[in-house]
């Protein structure tokens, strides 16, 4: 088991595999895209699977695969393939945009993975194209029946509460949890690096939605966490309803305390927290072919960084806390 300075179990890894998207979210890319890097600069699959192999080997049991948009790298499925055989490793996530999902669906169930967080923050056309710079949601929505379909569970759809922009929608978006078995995620807009001066003061607490969706639905609790696919949602089943509704509030109350989390960014850095800057390099000795016991010391070390919180409050002040940009760390 990995235990860090302040004696949370470490047991999962986030892995940004690539850093480009076929969108640009206002609170997540600038306007101007961002330099993408090159091939060489990406850590290869193959390299990928070694450093989950040997966190697994270490007490790793949970991984999820992001970006930028994950289904835009070349050999995807094959890739998943190969994850999904690792032993030990015993449960495989994707975070995905869904632009992508209509045709990938059924073949990335079928190499293994099984649950899918798909990002959607507004059910309308006009709305989406804007937060997105350009994203169709029809595009998405098929996407989401795509994965229905191929038999993804659960699948979560991911929505970044806004003031002022999609803050009219709860009810909307508590509807389809009403209606459909998915899990609707209400998620705190972080105030990351300087690309979110778009939506600077458009911060919502969870709170609020909460009260909002309480007026209308009853919302049971679903108590403390049952699988390792739990992650720190407040999960509530809607009376009556097919599925249900969480609440993420990493700013107005912190879920530091049980964190359990490492990142790897498409570069190859081992990041401790999405909030700070210090990493560890992988790729320079995984070019060098280093040995498993070197792989195995860099995420030791890695797992040390590890703050004890973030200091992430309800104003912005904190806009320039991070270097990285979200899409260039892994949302
Ligand atoms: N605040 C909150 N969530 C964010 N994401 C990206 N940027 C932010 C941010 N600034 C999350 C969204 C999206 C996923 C890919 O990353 O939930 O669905
Ligand atoms: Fe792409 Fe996701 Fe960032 Fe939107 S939030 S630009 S979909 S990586």
């Amino acid at each position: 088991m990995l235990h860090d300075t302040y004696q949370r179990t470490i047991n999962y890894l986030r892995v940004s595999i690539t850093d480009r998207c076929n969108l640009r979210c206002e609170y997540c890319r600038p306007k101007e895209g961002v330099s993408l890097k090159g091939h060489e600069d990406i850590l290869s699959y193959e390299d990928i699977l070694r450093v989950i192999s040997a966190a697994v080997r270490m007490g790793l049991i949970k991984v999820r695969l992001t970006g930028g948009e994950p289904l835009l790298r070349r050999d995807f499925v094959d890739f998943v393939s190969r994850l999904a055989k690792i032993e030990g490793l015993q449960d495989i996530s994707l975070t995905t945009n869904g632009i992508l999902l209509e045709n990938m669906a059924e073949a990335i169930y079928k190499a293994g993975l099984r649950r899918v967080n798909i990002s959607l923050d507004s059910m309308n056309p006009d709305r989406y194209r804007e937060i997105t710079r350009g994203g169709d949601l029809k595009s998405v929505l098929r996407g989401i029946a795509a994965a229905e379909k191929a038999g993804f569970s659960p699948i979560k759809i991911n929505v970044v509460a806004i003031k002022g922009f999609n803050d009219d929608e709860v009810l909307d978006f508590a509807r389809l949890a009403a209606n459909k078995p998915f899990q609707i995620r209400f998620i705190e807009l972080m105030p990351i690096s300087e690309v979110n001066t778009a939506t600077q003061g458009c911060f919502l607490p969870m709170s609020v939605l909460r009260n909002k969706i309480m007026e209308h639905y009853q919302l049971e609790p679903l108590g403390k966490k049952k699988f390792i696919s739990d992650g720190p949602a407040e999960i509530y089943r809607l009376s009556g309803g097919l599925g249900e509704i969480g609440f993420i509030h990493p700013v107005s109350s912190h879920f530091c305390a049980t964190c359990n989390r490492l990142r790897l960014t498409a570069d190859g850095k081992l990041r401790a927290c999405l909030l700070r800057d210090e990493e560890i390099d992988l790729k320079k000795p995984l070019s060098a072919s280093c040995d498993d016991d070197v792989l195995q010391d860099l995420i030791s070390q890695a797992i040390l960084l590890k703050p004890a919180h973030h200091d992430l409050d309800c104003t912005d002040r904190h806009l320039k806390k991070c270097h990285r940009d979200m899409s260039d760390i892994g949302g």
